[in-house]
Parts: C-alpha cells; sequence; structure tokens
C-alpha cells in the first residue's frame, strides 16, 4: 500500500501514488456503505475524538460515521468558539488529550497552521478537517474521487474553480490535489476574490464565467465565506449572483456533459441556482456527500495501519 504519512495535515506533502491509494481503499468503502451491513474491523479497539473550533454539519458528521463504521470509539468535543484562544490554549488542550490516549484525532480550526502545531504535541495519527483558509485535504480527496468516478479519470481534465477563492481552503487543497494529477486548473472569480498569486499554482484566471467556463469539464463553485471577509470584497450578492452564480446560460459554456460540484454548505441564489444545485443530470453534490464518508473511511484506515506499525516497530516486534 503507497501510503507513508504519519498525519494527514494537507495535500501538499502527498504523492500522486499516495492519492490513488486513498481513492482506491475508499471505494471499496464505497460498496460497503452501499450494503445492509455497513461494518468493517479496521478501527477496531481505537479511540477517535473530534475536535471542532468551527461549526460543521457535514464533515463532523461524516467523520464520525466513518470512524463508528469502522468500528472505532468516537468521541465528539465540544469545543465553543468563544474557548478559542491561541498558542498556549491549544497546547493546553493537545496535553489534555494525550492524557486520554486517543489514537485518531480529527481537527477543525479557524486558524491556518493550528492543526499542524496540534500534531506536533500529540502521540497520535491527525487529521485536519480544515484550518482556516489553509487546507482541507479530506474535501480535495472526496471531490478527486468524486470527479474520477463521473468522468472515469482524475488526469487531463479541464476543471474550473469558481468563486471565492481568496478565503477557501476547499480551493487551496483542491489546486494542490489536481494539479499533483495532471489537470489544468482555472480559477474564475473577480479579482477581489481570486488574488493573482494563486498563479503560482501554475493555474489560468478569469474574471468572466463565459470565458473561465469555456469547455471545461467539470464546474466547483464555492461559498462565499462571508465569515471571513472583513470588508467590501462584492458589491451586493444580487450583483454577485448576476456575475458569477452558476445558472444555466452559464453552465451552457462548459462541455454539454460537464458536472457540477459544490462542497455545501451552499448558498442558493448567490453562488449557484437552486435549480442547477438540483439537477441530477449535472449536479453531483449528493455523491460528493456520498463519496466523503468513504474518503474519511480511507484516511482513517491507511493511518491506523501506519500508526500500529510504527507503535509495533517501536516495541520492536516484527512488522
Ligand atoms: C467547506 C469548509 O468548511 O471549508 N465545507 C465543508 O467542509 N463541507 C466549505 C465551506 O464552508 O464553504
Amino acid at each position: 500500500m503507497a501510503f507513508r504519512q504519519k498525519h494527514l495535515l494537507g495535500i501538499e506533502p502527498l504523492h500522486p501514488d499516495e492519492i490513488t491509494t486513498v481513492l482506491d481503499v475508499a471505494e471499496r468503502y464505497v460498496d460497503l456503505n452501499r450494503q445492509a451491513d455497513k461494518h468493517s474491523d479496521a478501527l477496531k479497539g481505537l479511540t477517535q475524538i473530534n475536535m471542532f473550533f468551527e461549526n460543521s454539519t457535514r464533515t463532523q458528521s461524516s467523520f464520525e460515521l466513518a470512524g463508528k463504521r469502522l468500528g472505532a470509539d468516537v468521541m465528539n468535543m465540544a469545543m465553543q468558539a468563544s474557548s478559542i484562544k491561541k498558542g498556549e490554549t491549544l497546547i493546553d488542550t493537545a496535553l489534555t488529550l494525550n492524557a486520554m490516549h486517543p489514537d485518531l484525532l480529527v481537527v477543525r480550526h479557524p486558524h491556518s497552521g493550528a492543526v499542524d502545531l496540534l500534531a506536533q504535541k500529540v502521540n497520535c495519527a491527525v487529521l485536519n478537517a480544515g484550518d482556516g483558509k489553509h487546507e482541507h485535504p479530506t474535501q480535495a480527496l472526496l471531490d478527486a474521487l468524486t470527479i474520477r468516478r463521473a468522468k472515469g479519470r482524475l488526469h487531463r481534465l479541464n476543471i474550473a474553480i469558481c468563486g471565492d477563492i481568496a478565503h477557501s481552503r476547499v480551493a487551496r487543497s483542491n489546486l494542490m490535489l489536481l494539479g499533483k494529477m495532471e489537470n489544468r486548473v482555472r480559477l474564475v472569480g473577480p479579482p477581489t476574490l481570486v488574488p493573482q498569486q494563486f498563479r503560482e499554482f501554475g493555474c489560468e484566471i478569469y474574471d468572466d464565467m463565459a470565458e473561465g467556463l469555456k469547455d471545461v469539464d467539470v464546474v466547483m463553485m464555492l461559498r462565499l465565506q462571508k465569515e471571513r471577509m472583513d470588508g467590501g470584497f462584492i458589491p451586493s450578492e444580487r450583483e454577485y449572483f448576476y456575475r458569477y452564480g452558476l445558472d444555466a446560460d452559464k453552465l451552457a459554456h462548459a462541455k454539454p456533459d460537464a458536472i457540477v460540484m459544490h462542497p455545501g454548505p451552499m448558498n442558493r441564489g448567490v453562488e449557484i441556482d437552486g435549480t442547477i444545485a438540483d439537477d441530477i443530470n449535472r449536479s453531483v453534490i449528493q455523491e460528493q456527500v456520498e463519496m466523503g464518508v468513504a474518503v474519511r473511511m480511507a484516511a482513517m484506515d491507511l493511518l491506523a495501519r501506519n500508526l500500529k506499525a510504527s507503535r509495533e516497530e517501536a516495541n520492536g516486534v516484527m512488522v
């Protein structure tokens, strides 16, 4: 199995063969999740703690379900937004956690880099469930699995990521993953939300939807991250929808079989028209949620294997 990581903190450190391994293992969990008995013993006896310092519906429930289906003892720690302090508080949290002997720690945090810091202080595998504007690796992996299943491949595709790129960890992780797998990625949005430094990822930038969506295979819409904005990034939501919201007219510029994606939660009528989001012939948004559980099962399964191997090695047991 090609997956050598101790933690899943981002897409950046992953090699393309490790990405493929996660997706291949996830395929098996897609099948398992469609059966009446959805249980496996991959995490039996292990403890998974979910710490979400930022609100989440689908990511947290997806990780919880993934852990339970794999037989882990899963605990959700209630992290109040008001308990977020910097530096030492996080380290103190890590020490408290260590005393509980978790094996897998799933962390979402509003500050970029906070999850990496925590990973250095605990003795278990850490999964980043989204840190600030930095990375959201399991989202990019579930998007990749969704694309691979819909298009039959994950290379040489033209993919447009549209909207609020500046504040989006989903965009950053996807850019890195799709680039590593040799796809052509375009970023489409108003200049206030698509910083020019994103060119360093080797992508093209458009501020016009008709041009940006021309002949693409995949249209990935992003939520306008109002909670991360502190100024006038857009004139009004109405105007934003008019210029950048995905509707049938704009989608007509993409390939006729282009798929539409959105990580959720959606602002209908802001970045996406409700009828497009619900169009089962174009939208794979529900499939993304299904793939999310399978990808998180795969990621935790692979990390647990490495964790067990390293512990056995430390105990002098042959593996
Ligand atoms: C994303 C996130 O939290 O970064 N959502 C998610 O994980 N389902 C995207 C978003 O909040 O817009």
